[in-house]
């Protein structure tokens, strides 16, 4: 006979639904200044994280990754996938979900959805680097690609920094249309523009996040010009760039874990002893982010198990005495720890 779970079964599982209910109950920016805060107490303590480069196991169509960290109390990882290809079937670029586990006894403590939690982590992680990183009197953005990411990255850009205007291209003029639609009524001005050259005029920070599994050219050299930030996020894996290696050798480059950019990130154009730096080093003080208005700044961003994991921490404490949670029956919990067949011979009939 089956009997009700004991309370030690049950692991918090935040479904898409109960995300997007948490997301608009907190409020979409304060949600996003939130997380970037969040973001950055991580990046400030960040060797005493475990870290290693995200498992990625490719095929011909993409990439399906595993990113695990810790802090030595709280475990994470995330599963998330990057198809380029999917959007023509009626499926996503990027799916994810996620799990914190606590360390000391290894059981799970939250499991969530992490497609919309991860759109909100890459664009609160762009936040968090453009504070350090971008001219602080940024008021303009270009974002290249209109696809998942991008009104997610505009609210946040301007829940942490103030931006006013948002200049969108996309090779799919439906991709615009629909970003148009959607940031409608924000209070941003936005202009549709025909190309990736329009799109970045004026614009103090530049957001490319386009998809495509290949070494692609969305910005050259001659585009950008002195005192700009790039925020490139599309260049994420083996074999699939944004930039032009000449803006790298313009540009002052700041990454998250170089293990891993040099495989994933713009950096892997480059030869091995072109310079980086880590930018939870800008966060902690040790080095400097921005130290000249004509300098060309770069967030090389991949996305990094961290950020993952202040995002599910960030949850977890969100989720606590409210209603946008279930409790899913996880656990294996027999009478007597040892017992496990006996709980399944039990259950029988
Ligand atoms: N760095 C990170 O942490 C992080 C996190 C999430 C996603 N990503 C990456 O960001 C990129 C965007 O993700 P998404 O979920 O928005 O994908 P998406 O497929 O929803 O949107 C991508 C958009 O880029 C457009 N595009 C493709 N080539 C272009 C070009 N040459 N010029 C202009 N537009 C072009 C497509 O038409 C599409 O609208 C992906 O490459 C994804 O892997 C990175």
């Amino acid at each position: 006979m089956l009997l009700a779970p004991s309370k030690k079964a049950l692991v918090p599982f935040v479904s898409v639904a109960n995300m997007m209910r948490l997301v608009h109950h907190v409020g979409v920016e304060i949600f996003l200044k939130e997380l970037t805060d969040a973001i950055e107490a991580d990046f400030a303590r960040w060797p005493e994280f475990d870290k290693t480069p995200r498992l990625g196991s490719h095929s011909h169509d993409g990439v399906i990754e595993l990113m695990p960290t810790s802090d030595g109390q709280i475990y994470s990882f995330k599963y998330v996938n990057g198809h380029p290809k999917n959007m023509a079937q009626g499926l996503q670029t990027v799916t994810a979900f996620g799990l914190l586990a606590d360390v000391a006894t290894g059981y799970p403590v939250l499991q969530t959805e992490m497609t919309v939690l991860t759109a909100l982590r890459t664009a609160a992680t762009s936040a968090m680097a453009a504070r350090h990183l971008a001219p602080k009197s940024s008021r303009t953005m270009a974002i290249i690609g209109n696809g998942a990411q991008c009104e997610f990255q505009a609210l946040a850009m301007r829940a942490v920094l103030g931006i006013e205007s948002v200049r969108l291209f996309d090779i799919d003029p439906k991709a615009t249309e629909k970003a148009l639609r959607n940031l409608a009524g924000s209070g941003f001005e936005t202009v549709a523009c025909t190309s990736a050259q329009a799109a970045i005029e004026g614009a103090d920070i530049i957001t490319t996040c386009t998809a495509d599994k290949a070494f692609a050219t969305i910005l050259t050299d001659n585009m950008v010009g002195a005192g700009v930030h790039i925020n490139a996020i599309g260049g994420d894996c083996p074999g699939k760039t944004e930039l032009h290696p000449d803006i790298l050798k313009r540009a002052d480059t700041f990454v998250e874990y170089p293990p891993q950019t040099w495989i994933e990130g713009e950096i892997q154009q480059m030869p091995k002893d072109y310079p980086i730096t880590e930018l939870w080093r800008v966060v902690t003080g040790e080095t400097e982010g921005r130290r000249d208005p004509r300098q060309i700044t770069l967030f090389d961003s991949v996305g990094f198990a961290i950020e993952d994991f202040s995002a599910l921490r960030y949850v977890r404490e969100k989720i606590r005495d409210t209603q946008f949670f279930e409790e899913l029956d996880m656990i294996a919990d027999p009478d007597d720890p040892r017992d496990l067949f006996g709980m399944l011979s039990r259950a029988a009939g």
